[in-house]
């Protein structure tokens, strides 16, 4: 029996820590973490197992109170999970948890993953660690079943966005980007370190929905097997120039001298019948949950990198006309979007002249 804090999240009720993180990246407080303000991040699993509506043997590999596990196990029907985690402490929140729930679909496991993953495979595994996933994706993929999901998050925000280089250099392998689009930069740098490790097994990914939000990064990829799919995923590694100055952005398939930041993923974000079949009905964060859905749907996420509608007022010294006007006449020339990474950016096809000629226009300027 273990005491705590009684939450409700979704349709699922579970027990806590009473001192427990509610914002951040959160941090053990008690003896077991919880971290109440990741309820979205739990709401787009359970959305995303749902929309796959098949069933699914889950490893919530990296479980510790069980809360992202028995929410699955009760609200994503057809799943059956393994709530794991190496901390003794954690293991009775997990059991007490799935008795709460009278859950018959959702055992316990004290395991070190890397074991676990070792001797067992699974359809979808999430990997949800304090900082970086890079120690935990070998076992990752080893897990993952042929076709099989796999859920990363990373919260070392700090050096996949560019504040950190030698980190980024030394975990992920890539030269990360600083500046307005640095949040994108270090989701693709986590999407691509994902693709690279999976090649090493002749294993290619797809990434199904990949999100920056509060302070992590976090991608859903299906693994596929096959060296023509490695070369496939490995094909869309890119390398990027940004000059601040001209706020010119490009990208190329080698590096070269402007060409130095990466190797960052180029390729799509999200599966859109995916997203078209997830529904936030019921989830905690539900109007969060539908807002974000509409961003993702909308966003052109097969073109690196946003702007921020910021860096074109400042380069232009024209006062900032409202986002919605200016993305209204870019997309007169060409394919334009709003992007979840930021409510003031944008992504969108066009030269930087186009971008500069839209923006006097929605200023009202003369073209
Ligand atoms: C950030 S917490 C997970 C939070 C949880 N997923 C949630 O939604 O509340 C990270 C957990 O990973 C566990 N952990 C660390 N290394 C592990 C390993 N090698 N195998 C299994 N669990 C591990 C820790 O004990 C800790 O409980």
């Amino acid at each position: 029996m273990v005491t705590g804090t009684l939450i409700k999240e979704g349709r699922t009720s579970f027990i806590v820590p009473e001192d427990h993180s509610a914002g951040g990246p959160g941090k053990i407080v008690d003896s077991v973490f919880f971290n109440e303000q990741m309820a979205f991040n739990r709401d787009v699993s359970v959305m995303f197992l749902r929309a796959l509506d098949r069933e699914m043997t889950v490893c919530d590999a990296m479980a510790a109170t069980g809360s992202r596990s028995v929410r699955i196990a009760y609200e994503a029907p057809r799943t059956t999970v393994t709530a794991n985690d190496i901390s003794a402490y954690a293991i009775p929140y997990i059991e007490e948890n799935i008795r709460l729930n009278k859950l018959e679909n959702c055992t316990s496991s004290n395991r070190n993953l890397h074991s676990l993953l070792a001797e067992h495979v699974f359809d979808y595994i999430d990997i949800d660690p304090f900082g970086s996933p890079m120690p935990f994706l070998h076992s990752s993929i080893i897990g993952c079943r042929r076709n099989g999901y796999l859920a990363i998050t990373a919260t070392d925000t700090a050096p996949l966005a560019g504040a950190h280089r030698d980190k980024c250099e030394r975990r992920y392998q890539c030269r990360p980007l600083r500046g307005p689009m640095c949040h994108e930069a270090g989701l693709r740098i986590l999407i691509g370190t994902i693709a690279r490790e999976a090649a090493k097994f002749d294993k290619g990914i797809r990434p199904m929905l990949s999100i920056s939000s509060d302070h992590y990064f976090r991608t859903y990829v299906q693994v596929r097997d096959g060296a023509g799919k490695a070369d496939e995923s490995l094909d869309e590694l890119v390398y990027l120039a940004y000059n601040p100055v001209t706020l010119e952005r490009s990208y190329s398939r080698e590096p070269d001298e402007n060409h130095k930041y990466g190797p960052f993923w180029g390729g799509k974000l999200f599966d859109t019948e995916l997203l078209a079949r997830m529904d936030p009905s019921g989830t905690a964060a539900e109007r969060r949950c539908d807002k974000m859905l509409s961003l993702w749907k909308q966003e052109i996420d097969d073109i690196p990198l946003m702007y921020e509608i910021s860096e074109i007022s400042s380069h232009l010294k024209i006062t900032t006309p409202p986002l919605d006007r200016f993305i209204e006449c870019m997309q007169q020339y060409g394919r334009t979007s709003r992007t979840h990474i930021s409510p003031t950016g944008f992504k969108t096809e066009l030269s930087l002249k186009e971008i500069f000629d839209a923006y006097r226009e929605a200023a009202g300027e003369k073209r």
